[in-house]
């Protein structure tokens, strides 16, 4: 047994070491999976309305357009993915966009202060993979904008999310101009980590830290899969507005594969190193 453990270590060592995880197309998935990537799958979920969740921001560039989500955590911090931001420290870049559900157009528009990313974010793992952005001025609260509280319990499996973004209905498809949303639930990580040995894909089996949550969701007796997509990066996993983890990355959305995000209470006392809540 134990001899047997070693040698698919050192198998799965061979494997990694030959693949680099971010060779080529890193904006699209950690590593890109061309075959999957032809199954254009559903992703499923709902067209979301006006203060459905308050807490959900657009990121736009500073040309207008719509790269990522992310999550109002005070009248003045927003958390996001790194992946989102890791390219664009510089506050002029982009902006913060609250109060719409519209991905490119409406709401209010707020620059930036501060973009700080993970200091230990990994792009050839996705490890680490928040940011926090501060922007000029405050959000003023309202019906359509509103803050979630961080979480600070470790989240097991079998706990229902809402995840809301306006990523894109299915793999390599393009993100979508109305918020969506689905409920979303979790798994542990150790069946996290044994779905996708038994897909055979062995970086994200890897890759599936302790400081990750992984959902795995179905609608009822279909067949289908619901999941985020490339576009929802930087959106919450929230129940009852409290923020447990933040939408970090999946092999092609909405397939048979389990979604990844990075947990609150990880990194919860960075968070509070950087803005102080
Ligand atoms: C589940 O599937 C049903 C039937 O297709 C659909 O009406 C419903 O919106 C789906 N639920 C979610 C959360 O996507
Ligand atoms: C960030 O920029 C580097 C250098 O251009 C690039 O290799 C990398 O893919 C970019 N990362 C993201 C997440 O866009």
């Amino acid at each position: 047994m134990f001899r047997e453990s070693v040698f698919v270590l050192l198998l799965l060592a061979a494997f990694v070491s030959l693949v680099p995880l971010n060779s080529e197309d890193h904006s699209k998935y950690p590593r890109p999976l061309t075959e999957l990537e032809k199954d254009k799958f559903i992703v499923g979920g709902s067209t979301a309305i006006l203060g459905q969740f308050p807490y959900q921001v657009a990121l736009r560039t500073a040309a207008g357009t719509f790269f990522c989500g992310g999550v109002i955590i005070s009248n003045s911090w927003v958390i996001s993915a790194a992946f989102c931001t890791i390219n664009r420290s510089n506050p002029t870049t982009f902006r913060v966009v609250v109060g719409t559900i519209n991905s490119g157009s409406g709401g209010i528009v707020f620059s930036l202060n501060r973009v700080v990313n993970h200091p230990q974010y990994n792009a050839n793992d996705v490890s680490n993979d928040v940011s926090l952005i501060q922007v000029q001025g405050t959000f003023t609260f309202s019906g359509a904008v509103n803050q979630v509280s961080l979480g600070s319990a470790f989240i097991g499996a079998n706990v229902n999310g809402f995840v809301a973004g306006w990523g894109a209905t299915a793999a390599g498809g393009q993100p979508v101009t109305t918020l969506r949303w689905f409920q979303a639930v979790t798994i542990t990580n150790e069946n996290c980590r044994q779905r996708f040995l038994d897909m055979g894909q062995l970086f994200a089996f890897l890759a599936v830290h302790d400081h990750k949550i992984c959902t795995f969701t179905r609608n009822g007796t279909q067949s289908k899969i619901l999941g985020f997509c490339q576009e929802d990066r930087g959106g919450g996993f929230v129940t009852n507005n409290v923020l447990h983890a933040v939408v970090s990355w999946n092999i092609p959305c909405g397939r048979a594969s389990p979604d990844l995000y990075d947990r609150i209470s990880w990194h919860r006392i960075w968070i509070t190193s950087v803005t102080g809540l």
